[in-house]
């Protein structure tokens, strides 16, 4: 599989705890910033069969329609996209209506990824969110309406005053309306305005315990309401996994487009420069070739966050033995990792220390 990712920078607004490459009162660059991106992949060196493409960001719905539509036919000129391909847009519940839902639908999107974070009005100003409660079904029924089926919302979780049947309630609410979650736990990032306010006490964040407790809480009851956790943050209805994320942890070919985006192919890795002006100049903020190290790393890394594993054999291929390893044998027989048909797997129950057993093994 071979996937295209897009990057929009453009926000309405800075939300307190994000760091992505994002920018607020930026518009007036919006029109050179889209000629680059078309220039740019116009001008790629490269050509496969594309299935499935991301257009992310930022908050790509808060982007006229019309520069969405330009990079979705460039893409379509320069490489030969699949009949069948995922074709995913970001989108935050306030800058989503009907008449803009039913263009992406006529564009050939047929995924759309919604910024929910949660449903409590009171947290949601506080993040600097610019939506409400309210929005997010209107988004949502609206959504329906276009006719979108595949449908994700983000959740944060680790948020002020987290309670879990809070968090359950807002499942409840939503899953009729969607067929995938991703649930992210709530990072402090460096030079946030949310770390700032994490340390002079004017956020009080949940302890790591408590939010652990509650997202082992809320996987269950996502599961027993037919959500499938297949990655440590996501869960998808049968048929609805993401397949241009499954892409990323599959290591398979991915080609990134837009300030600061991420390409990978046949084991080189390089992204595009992280302002406008380093982006417009085709400065790189990284170019690696992957030593043997590096992959072997990535291929237990990215593995062991989904639920089907990494393949043993085609390790052994990459020059390394796991079964040489002596805390791999140590974690078989403590079950918490175990083979299946040739793919070594992590005991969904241990989800949660899954950094800690992928320390163990690299
Ligand atoms: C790249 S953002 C863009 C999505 C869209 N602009 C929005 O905010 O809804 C994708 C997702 O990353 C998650 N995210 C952003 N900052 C995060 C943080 N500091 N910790 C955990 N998740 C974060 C949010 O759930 C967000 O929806
Ligand atoms: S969280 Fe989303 S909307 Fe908020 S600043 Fe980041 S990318 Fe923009």
């Amino acid at each position: 599989m071979s996937g295209i990712y897009v990057h929009i920078p453009f926000c309405e607004s800075k939300c307190l705890y994000c760091a992505f490459a994002s920018f607020a009162g930026k518009n007036s660059e919006q029109k050179r910033y889209f000629e680059k991106l078309k220039q740019e992949i116009l001008s790629s060196n490269f050509t496969f069969k594309v299935d499935s493409i991301f257009i992310g960001g930022g908050t790509p719905s808060s982007v006229d329609k019309n520069f969405i539509a330009e990079i979705l036919s460039a893409i379509k000129s320069k490489f030969e996209v699949s009949d069948k391909a995922e074709i995913t847009i970001e989108a935050n519940p306030n800058s989503l209506d009907r008449e803009k839902l039913e263009f992406y639908k006529s564009i050939g999107i047929n995924r759309l990824s919604i910024g929910v974070q949660s449903l409590d009005n009171t947290v949601l100003k506080k993040l600097g969110r610019l939506h409400n409660h309210a929005q997010v079904f209107d988004a949502l029924k609206e959504a329906k309406r276009a006719g979108f089926e595949n449908i994700n919302c983000d959740l944060l979780l680790g948020l002020e005053n987290e309670k879990y049947n809070f968090l359950k309630k807002e499942v409840k609410l939503l899953k009729k309306y969607v067929t995938h979650f991703s649930c992210y736990m709530l990072q402090v990032e460096e030079n946030t305005r949310l770390e700032k306010m994490v340390l002079d006490g004017s956020v009080k964040l949940p302890s790591d315990e408590k939010t652990i407790e509650n997202y082992a809480k809320l996987t269950k009851f996502l599961q027993k309401n037919g959500f499938f956790q297949y990655e440590i943050s996501n869960f998808a209805k049968k048929g609805y996994k993401c397949q241009h994320n499954l892409n990323y942890w599959r290591r398979g070919n991915y080609l990134g487009f837009g300030l600061g985006a991420h390409s990978f192919m046949d084991e080189k890795r390089w992204a595009n420069g992280l302002t406008f002006e380093d982006y417009y100049k085709g400065r790189k903020s990284l170019e690696e070739k992957l030593t043997e190290r590096q992959i072997v790393e990535e291929v237990i890394m990215l593995g062991l966050r989904c639920e089907e594993g990494f393949d043993k054999q085609n390790l052994l291929e990459k020059g390394y033995d796991i079964e040489k390893n002596q805390n791999f044998q140590e974690l078989k027989k403590l079950q918490i990792l175990f083979e299946d048909g040739g793919k070594i797997k992590i005991n969904p129950a241990y989800y949660g220390a899954s950094n800690l057993v992928i320390e163990k093994l690299i």
